[in-house]
């Protein structure tokens, strides 16, 4: 049970509003992984729920996941408190087509034991022509099935492509890798759709836990106290548009993902991050994970 001083601070996320105007915290909980194992099905319940008592109540998972076993466990993670969560997931590519995305919508409520999604994203790119996904899509928000849709995984010139179609100019977001270790997406992906204020979620933020030995990263945690992982989330976070989303199924790495809210990296910090993790001086094509 979390205590009072974590059911406090779970009041305080921040939120941005989407282009809808629809508020969407800052920071979430993954899934991907979950919903695989069935020994470890409560502890992935119990992960996600102590989440939601410190305030990640942005919960972010896919019909992928598991193949549908990943929006279950968070069907029962939300049971019964589905008003305080902002839910999003994503259709398969080859579902997206104008009948298969609704059906794909269908199903994924379902295992989510919910009415409604926050938020319904485009997996990836795939050979569905974008006007029927997003004709889908419009579709689903009609009926209330959706409140927001957006991408994932889409290059510039794909979103550029994507917001000029009937429908494109209601996209909210694209979800994309965005760690120290990928920011190629500061070139151009980045500025271009903050000039449309439309909100970047940069999904594995630690690098699936792989950059957490980095020395730099260990030395700014040391010098403020903290860790590796809460050291590159706070990296992303100081960016007001930009909204996280770590994976966490252990109770420990849930609150300290949380408390990486709270940390502010210094100008020396951020310079010594820029030395040790480049920014791109070119073009980097999209990475995915
Ligand atoms: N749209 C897409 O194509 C796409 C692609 C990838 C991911 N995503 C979404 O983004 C989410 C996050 O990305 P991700 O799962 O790839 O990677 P991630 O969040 O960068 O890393 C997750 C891994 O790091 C560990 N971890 C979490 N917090 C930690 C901490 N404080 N200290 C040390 N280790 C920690 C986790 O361990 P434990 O689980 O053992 O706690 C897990 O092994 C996904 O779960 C998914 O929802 C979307």
């Amino acid at each position: 049970m979390p205590g009072e001083q974590e059911q406090k601070r779970g009041r305080k996320i921040r939120t941005l509003r989407l282009p809808s105007g629809r508020p969407i915290p800052v920071l979430g909980q993954g899934t991907w992984g979950m919903g695989e194992h069935r020994a470890r099905r409560q502890a992935e319940i119990a992960a996600l729920r102590l989440g939601l008592d410190l305030g990640l109540t942005l919960i972010d998972t896919a019909e992928m996941y598991g193949e549908g076993g990943a929006e279950e466990v968070v069907g029962e993670a939300i049971a019964g408190r589905r008003a305080e969560v902002f839910l999003v997931s994503k259709v398969y590519p080859h579902n997206a087509t104008r009948q298969g995305a609704i059906e794909a919508c269908g199903r994924s409520r379902r295992r989510l034991k919910t009415d409604y999604l926050d938020l319904y994203l485009l997996h990836w790119r795939g050979s569905v022509p974008l006007t029927e996904t997003l004709d889908a899509f419009q579709s689903l928000k009609r009926a209330g099935k959706i409140r927001d849709y957006g991408v994932s995984n889409f290059d510039l010139d794909d979103l550029e492509e994507a917001i000029a179609l009937p429908g494109g100019e209601e996209i909210a977001t694209d979800q994309v890798l965005y760690n120290l270790m990928h920011r190629g997406i500061e070139w151009d992906l980045l500025p271009w759709r903050r000039a449309r204020d439309i909100p970047v979620m940069a999904y594995s933020p630690i690098e699936q836990g792989k950059m957490l030995k980095h020395p730099q990263l260990k030395l700014i945690a040391s010098r403020h106290n903290v860790t590796p992982a809460q050291v590159a989330l706070a990296w992303l976070l100081r960016q007001e548009d930009v909204v996280v989303i770590a994976k966490a199924s252990k109770a420990a790495h849930v609150r300290e993902n949380r408390a990486a809210l709270d940390l502010k990296l210094t100008d020396e910090d951020l310079a010594e991050l820029d030395q040790a993790f480049p920014p791109p001086r070119q073009k980097v094509p999209l990475e995915t994970n």
